[in-house]
């Protein structure tokens, strides 16, 4: 695994002051697998596996188990890392999918349902930052605050399971090696403008 770039390091709230690492619930988010972007498939789904620990951390939060650190760990994924996925796919992957899919693949049906549902967590992702944000001050959860928390980390799991369900198995019987060199160059770009 590459070196974490700066503002991806791991990190680990439930360690605080000499307390064992077993002794409070994971609220770790892998670091960004950059080493993974020559093979692009492996490295969208290695970032699927982050944003599912990004979920767990979100109900953790809701559930008033996480410290400030963790709360600032969640803000960064999604002000970054979720914002740069959805450019990796939108920008980079489906245009590059797209046309070597067979009419029975429904691929602008998968992908509009895809894009719709990006649109919705771009949208509730300005709520869930506000509430974030509020929550550094240590105040606990509130209600509402609670159900902005879980519903977008539902929200991202349903999302997460079609796409590591039927979206990365088409890519991977339908992309060729010139496509996924395409791919793989394009998320790099990305990362280095
Ligand atoms: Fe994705
Ligand atoms: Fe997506």
């Amino acid at each position: 695994m590459a070196a974490a770039r700066p503002g991806d390091e791991r990190f680990d709230a439930a360690r605080t002051a000499g307390a064992p690492r077993r002794a409070g619930p994971d609220l770790s988010i892998d670091a960004l697998p950059a080493a993974l972007i020559s093979s692009p498939l492996d490295f969208l789904h290695a970032e699927h596996l982050r944003q599912r620990q990004f979920a767990k951390l979100l109900s953790l939060i809701a559930d008033g188990l996480a410290n400030e650190r963790a709360i600032e760990a969640a803000l960064k994924f999604v002000r970054t890392d979720l914002t740069l996925h959805i450019l990796d796919e939108e920008i980079s992957f489906f245009p590059l999918l797209r046309p070597l899919c067979r009419p029975e693949d429904k691929i602008d049906d998968l992908i509009g349902v895809l894009a719709e549902e990006h649109r919705e967590d771009e949208k509730e992702s300005e709520k869930l930052i506000e509430v974030l944000e509020h929550l550094l001050n240590g105040e606990a959860p509130s209600t509402r605050a609670a159900e902005i928390l879980r519903s977008f980390s539902e929200h991202l799991k349903g999302h997460l399971a079609l796409e590591n369900g039927v979206l990365l198995p088409l890519a991977k019987a339908r992309m060729t090696p010139q496509s996924l060199q395409l791919l793989s160059q394009s998320i790099l770009d990305r990362r280095r403008s």
